[in-house]
């Protein structure tokens, strides 16, 4: 049996925490005796309008329940007053769970620059602004986690999501950067690709799976990653239902031409079969790994 995670004097900040699955994060974080930040515009989930209810109501059962919440219902896009409010009602930071969203799907050919934007903003501007306030306490004080809300549409793609998409996956390259740049602090990143029944999949989903995926069966992980007992940084873990798995990057080991005589298209079709083969396949976990092959080739040729 593990040692149970606690959350003792540790503040925790959960972005659209007002329902989905940000609420289910907030009950548990706070029931691990962590103090929360119960952050949401309470808007539509096409982000229009605001309400300051859905925040309410998630710290009204947290308290209900003995825990220790406040309310904040500032957008993400003004992550700073986010942060400002957990410092001025708790006095310090530990975590942020970037999970605020909303969705513009549309087909690429119907794709109105304002559903363009407001994804982009609320996903990626949201969970830089509310993270880029948090990073220097984090520094300062050599400790912190931060969990994005990347999905499986980003990462495989998803019909009419090319906004959503972008989005997303943009969370988990930013993910990877900033678990090399927060290593050092001690500030731990990663990434979580949820599927759960919410507001958000209401309609998408068959009901009877819908009624399976609990958004409570993905809070437990976002817990465990924003623990001190985690030691993973720059992970990507897909996640609902009860089950999760750790996802990677695979690249083929490729084919090499001589970069002193140089290469035709032909010869590139005449190899496709090989470069795009995955037996033996490499993972590049870094940059220095991702670039071996390539540098192993040219060192056949170094003059
Ligand atoms: N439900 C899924 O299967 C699924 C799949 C992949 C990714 N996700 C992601 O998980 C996260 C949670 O989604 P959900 O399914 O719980 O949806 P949801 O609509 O129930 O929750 C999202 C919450 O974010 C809030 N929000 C929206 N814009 C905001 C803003 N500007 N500032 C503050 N709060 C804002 C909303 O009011 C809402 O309460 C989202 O980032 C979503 O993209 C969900």
């Amino acid at each position: 049996m593990s040692e149970a995670i606690r959350f003792q004097d540790q503040v925790v900040i959960v972005t659209g925490a007002g329902g989905g699955l940000g609420r289910t994060h907030a009950l548990l974080f706070a029931k691990h005796g962590a103090k929360v930040v119960v952050n949401d515009l309470g808007g539509s989930t096409h982000g229009e309008g605001a309400n300051s209810s859905a925040a309410d109501k998630v710290v009204e059962e947290i308290r209900a329940a003995g825990g220790t919440a406040v309310a904040n219902h500032d957008s993400v896009t003004d992550g700073e007053k986010i942060v400002q409010h957990a410092l001025d009602a708790f006095g310090r930071i530990d975590v942020v769970v970037n999970n605020a969203g909303i969705l513009r799907d549309k087909t690429f050919h119907k794709m109105e620059d304002a559903d363009w934007d407001l994804v982009y903003k609320v996903h990626v501007e949201g969970a830089y602004k509310v993270t880029r306030a948090a990073w220097p306490h984090m520094r300062e004080q050599g400790y912190g986690r931060v969990i994005f809300t990347a999905s499986t549409s980003g990462i495989y793609g998803n019909f009419g999501q090319s906004n959503y998409g972008m989005a997303k996956l943009g969370l988990y390259g930013l993910t990877r950067t900033l678990a090399i740049e927060g290593r050092k602090n001690n500030i731990l990143v990663n990434a979580i690709a949820p599927t759960g029944g919410t507001r958000m999949t209401e309609g998408l989903i068959p009901p009877q799976v819908f009624e399976q995926l609990k958004p409570e069966l993905i809070s437990p992980l976002v817990v465990y990653l924003a623990s001190q007992a985690c030691e993973e940084t720059s992970g990507l873990f897909e996640v609902g239902g009860g089950w999760i798995g750790k996802t990677r990057w695979e690249r083929s080991l490729g084919v090499g031409f001589d970069p002193r005589a140089g290469f035709s298209p032909e010869d590139v079709a005449a190899s496709w079969q090989q470069i795009c083969d995955f037996d033996g396949a490499a993972h590049p976990a870094d940059n220095i790994e991702a670039l071996k092959e390539m540098m192993e080739h040219l060192q056949k040729y170094a003059l």
